[in-house]
């Protein structure tokens, strides 16, 4: 008698894969069983989503093999991987807005006769929502749908398309704490039911919570592959960045001075002439982090783009050091002290056809150290100060004439905090600053802000990582479909659940109990 083990659902072996200039999969092998939920963990621009285009037939590998349940398997096509039971949901869910969830659940399924069995599709779709707990309405437009909801429909269709083989690419990054229990529940159930998982994802709690096995990778190479059991935060960090991170940073209490941006019944429309920003108020005060926590997407880069002049408003007022600024041009923003770090780095922020010392002198030129003779832009008093910049914020570059889009995005973020931050501005609206960037970068960028905090300036920071909000905000506000739905005075005594369910709208007030004496409110809801 043989004791034959089952082969594994999916072996990898040796995966090759180069793009222009870049080495991104480098013989890299991977074993997902079945029943399992496998994590692939690494920083930005480890290999990760190359290694599951290329199981999901996007990608063509350079050299290595792909074993299914022990047979070899060549996916020429996406087509090819979802016959074989694979089933991907990308960062970019595939839908079509102006059709419904069932809709989008049928569309592109072989073997459809020339009119789609609508009420067998739906109770289909209705059978699957149960088994795995994924809700979401399948008669919604997909345009009426929230992110998350949007992910859930990516979901279902490939459940639909009896997926044996689930792969998630960075799934939680676009979701509220309860959205990704929710899903963390159907993932366990589709465990429970013995398929297999892959799950991508660079958030290492979330990793040890949903994870049997985790394997690391790194620069396009595989580091390890452990049980969870063997892991612990420091060292899988330790695996993904190849040197000991320190969590910590070091926050002091600081006493916030008086308030020197203030937004009152601010209306802001967004690219297609839609309310965005819904009678929006806030206070922001020197030597404050005030914390903007949301889902991506809530009109949290409109409000930024209006704080900073560069886009119209509605209705209201922005009040800076008690001057009202709204209606004037961004440059007079710019005057009074306000400072943008945008989400859209480049784009908004950066122009990576320029040079280093442009990019530094886009926001200041037409200041008179930078000038000559009032017209002409003095461009060595330029270089010398971009010279003490790159220095002070540790900008690794090839040279202060070369264009930015050769600096990686860790760098091209130091120096658009070098650009804004330099002059201690009064108000910093900083949206999103750590997005992308690798661990270290991610820590630079943290601290930096902090600092600046501690110099005085008033700092606004938007972001959708709750981690990074309650790391650094002496209070916080939360925002939702345009409206601010509260703002938290104090972090330490507000719960991720709380918060999660504010970025899901509900609003502070509900929260606070009937009888709170006067004086002893830890938060505070929305006059
Ligand atoms: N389609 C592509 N064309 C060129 N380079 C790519 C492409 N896809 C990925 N890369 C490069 O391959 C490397 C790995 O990227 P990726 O697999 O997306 O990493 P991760 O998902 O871990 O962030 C990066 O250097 C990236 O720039
Ligand atoms: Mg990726």
């Amino acid at each position: 008698m043989s004791l034959s083990v089952p082969a594994p659902l999916v072996m990898m072996r040796g995966i090759e894969k180069s793009f222009v200039g870049a080495k991104a999969n480098s013989d890299i092998d991977l074993d997902l069983r079945r029943g399992e939920v496998h994590t692939l963990l690494g920083e930005n621009g480890a290999g990760k989503s190359t290694l599951m285009n290329i199981l999901s037939g996007l990608y063509t590998p350079d050299d290595g093999s792909i074993f299914i349940e022990g047979e070899e398997r060549k996916f020429r096509t996406p087509r090819d991987a979802i016959s074989a039971g694979i089933g991907m949901v990308h960062q970019h869910f595939m839908l079509v807005p102006t059709q419904t969830v069932w809709e989008n659940v049928a569309l592109g399924l072989e073997d459809q006769p020339f009119s789609l069995d609508k009420n067998s599709i739906i109770a289909k779709v209705r059978d699957i929502q149960e088994r795995y707990g994924i809700h979401v309405d399948p008669h919604a437009y997909v345009w009426q749908l929230s992110i998350g909801e949007q992910q859930r429909v990516a979901i279902i269709k490939t459940l639909y398309r009896k997926a044996d083989i689930l792969i998630l690419d960075e799934p939680t990054s676009v979701l509220t704490p309860q959205e990704t229990k929710a899903l963390f529940q159907t993932i366990r159930q589709i465990r429970q039911e013995k398929h297999g998982v892959i799950f991508i994802s660079h958030k290492l709690d979330e990793v040890i919570d949903i994870s049997d096995r985790i394997t690391i990778l790194r620069k396009g190479r595989k580091v390890a592959t452990i049980p969870v059991q063997n892991a612990s935060k420091e060292s899988l960090a330790e695996m993904m960045v190849g040197r000991r991170v320190v969590f910590q940073i070091g926050k002091t209490l600081q006493n916030p001075g008086k308030v020197v941006l203030k937004a009152k019944d601010l209306v802001v429309r967004g690219g297609r002439g839609i309310v965005c920003v819904d009678k929006f108020s806030l206070e922001l005060r020197q030597r404050e982090i005030l914390g903007l926590a949301g889902v991506s997407g809530n009109g949290q880069e409109e409000l930024c783009d209006a704080l900073a002049g560069i886009r119209q408003i509605d209705d209201g007022a922005i009040v800076v050091d008690g001057v009202e600024l709204q209606g004037k041009p961004s440059r007079e923003f710019q005057k009074k002290g306000v400072s943008y770090i945008p989400a859209d780095r480049i784009g908004t922020g950066l122009v990576t056809g320029m040079n280093i010392r442009e990019n530094i002198a886009l926001r200041k030129y037409w200041r008179k150290e930078f000038t000559r003779f009032r017209f002409f832009v003095h461009w060595e008093n330029i270089a010398g100060r971009t010279g003490q910049l790159v220095e002070r914020y540790s900008v690794v570059n090839p040279g202060l004439g070369f264009p930015a889009r050769m600096l990686s995005g860790g760098n091209l973020q130091k120096l658009m905090l070098a650009r804004e931050l330099a002059d201690d501005p009064r108000v910093v609206l900083a949206v999103q600053p750590s997005w992308g960037l690798d661990v270290s970068a991610t820590l630079f960028v943290r601290e930096t802000l902090l600092e600046q905090r501690d110099r005085g300036s008033g700092v606004l920071l938007v972001s959708d990582d709750l981690e990074e909000i309650l790391s650094l905000s002496d209070r916080i506000a939360v925002i939702h479909k345009g409206k601010l739905m509260g703002i938290v005075e104090d972090p330490d005594s507000a719960s991720e659940e709380q918060l999660g369910l504010m970025m899901a709208g509900t609003s502070l007030a509900e929260f606070l109990p009937d009888d709170v004496p006067p004086g002893h409110v830890p938060v505070r809801a929305v006059p």
